[in-house]
């Protein structure tokens, strides 16, 4: 298996190499990836060059080859670059900006190309938009006598309506190699074009036609890669209603192929579902809601809240205007309300944190209620690491207190609004650090008078 992720992506105008880019949250070359994995082949090569170091660093977990093309000088040059490490009688050659292709449209190929015991074979597709793609020309029984690429293209060429998708199974056939080590970069392009391969090797090619276009599509800009965001868009959505997901306005959802809903739940629009996340049943999500990496138990409502790597528990309500950062646990029933933080800290069950708190690297007990504005003070100047705050259970924590920690609250104990809490408070006791009120009678009629 050869995955082709060295081209520049010129028409994608980015510093950042093509393969990178994000569809629905993953970038591009992932898709490609899985589906190879999904084969398992003896070996997955991709073929690299236009910012290599990035494209190798945002895979290193990948069990796979990667292969540097050098200058990039076309398709048929990525091949035979990698040709050494190739040990499989066939393999299947997948471009790295082609991100929607089924296993099943692989199955299709591997199969009539072993029926037909061609030495290549590729996919087509019959788009609403053929503009940029490589057209099939077929001889009078039908057999593909060639691939014109759009910039050749005559005018009566480019009126083909069946384009090549550039996904490839070639045979690893000497008579291949010498006919890939023969391409000339003698076009428009100056590139060693792959698909020269279909004249040269003519008649022993197959091109199989792939019923549904969306399946082979492209990108090669932004426009693409906006369009395929909105098709796998509606994929999954598709996908979730109708495994009993409600989804109000799908035009407004932005979820990643990766997460899951459970059954009844709603999700509003404006909300972006992405990377592991994991919701239960019955939840109301939305509308504007972010959530990234997260596990939310049924019933739980989040609306207008950023939730990243974060865990909720049943039946909790989170927002309006709420930042869950990671490692936060947020108990089952709990309420964290707006403007509230909550980082690395364990929410116990039915705790209310209602109005603009920060609350990190803390164990909060069940039924406590933080007031408005109170702060857990983690952080020294001067030193790195977080220092951590325990509030047992039914503690009351009035507003606007500091907390500086290391300290410990214990459980039914009440902490004054506007205390600065220094020392560890017992249970079930109070604490209160605040000035004695001064109260001057008359002093501001005074003043005015002189
Ligand atoms: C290619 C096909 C075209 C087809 C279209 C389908 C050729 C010559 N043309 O055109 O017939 O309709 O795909 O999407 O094959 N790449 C390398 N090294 C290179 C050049 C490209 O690895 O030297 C990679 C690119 O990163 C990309 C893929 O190969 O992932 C396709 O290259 P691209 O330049 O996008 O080809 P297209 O013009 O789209
Ligand atoms: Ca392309």
């Amino acid at each position: 298996m050869v995955v082709l992720a060295a081209g520049k992506g010129t028409r994608m105008r980015s510093a950042r190499p093509k393969v990178l880019h994000p569809l629905c949250g993953l970038p591009l070359l992932e898709y490609p990836l899985r589906l190879a994995r999904e084969l398992s082949p003896k070996e997955i090569l991709v073929v690299v060059s236009h910012g290599k170091e990035l494209v190798e660093e945002a895979f290193s977990h990948w069990p796979v080859k990667f292969v540097d093309q050098g200058e990039p000088l076309g398709t048929g040059h990525a091949v035979l670059a990698a040709r050494a490490f190739l040990t499989a009688p066939r393999f299947l050659v997948l471009p790295g900006d082609v991100p929607l292709v089924p296993a099943q449209a692989l199955q299709t190929l591997l199969e009539r190309h072993l029926k037909a015991g061609a030495l290549a074979s590729f996919l087509t597709l019959e788009p609403e938009e053929p503009t940029p793609y490589g057209r099939v020309v077929r001889d009078e029984s039908g057999k593909p006598r060639g691939i014109v690429e759009a910039a050749e293209a005559s005018p009566e060429e480019l009126s083909i309506r069946e384009v090549n998708s550039g996904v490839w199974c070639l045979e690893n056939h000497p008579a291949v190699w010498a006919a890939l080590a023969r391409l000339s970069p003698a076009n428009k392009k100056g590139e060693y074009y792959l698909t020269d391969l279909v004249a040269a090797l003519y008649p022993k090619v197959e091109a199989v036609l792939w019923p549904n276009p969306e399946d082979l599509l492209g990108v090669n800009d932004r426009r693409d890669l906006a369009r395929l965001e909105g098709i796998l868009r509606r994929r999954i959505l598709e996908c979730w209603m109708a495994e009993g997901v409600s989804i109000v306005d799908p035009a407004a959802v932005y979820p990643g192929p990766d997460v899951r809903v459970g059954q009844d739940t709603v999700i509003f629009p404006g909300t972006f579902l992405l990377g592991e996340t994991e919701i239960g049943p019955n939840c109301q999500i939305g509308p504007q809601a972010y959530l990234w990496n997260s596990k939310v138990a049924e019933g739980v409502q989040i609306w207008f809240s950023v939730v990243e790597g974060v865990e909720v528990g049943p039946e909790a309500r989170i927002g309006p205007y709420a930042h869950l950062r990671a490692g936060a646990r947020i108990g089952a029933r709990a309420r964290i309300g707006n403007f509230v933080e909550v980082k690395a800290s364990q929410i116990g069950e039915d705790t209310k944190a209602l109005h603009l708190a920060y609350i990190g690297d803390a164990e909060v007990g069940p039924g406590a209620n933080i007031g408005a504005g109170a702060i857990t003070c983690n952080f020294q100047p001067g030193k790195t690491e977080k220092f951590r705050t325990e509030i047992g259970a039914g503690a009351f924590i009035g507003s606007n207190a500091c907390l500086i920690a290391p300290i410990r609250i214990g459980e039914g104990a009440v902490v004054g609004a506007g205390s600065v809490i220094t020392q560890d408070v017992p249970p079930y006791s109070l604490a209160l650090e605040r000035s004695p009120q001064v109260v001057k009678p008359d002093w501001a009629r005074r003043k005015e008078g002189g």
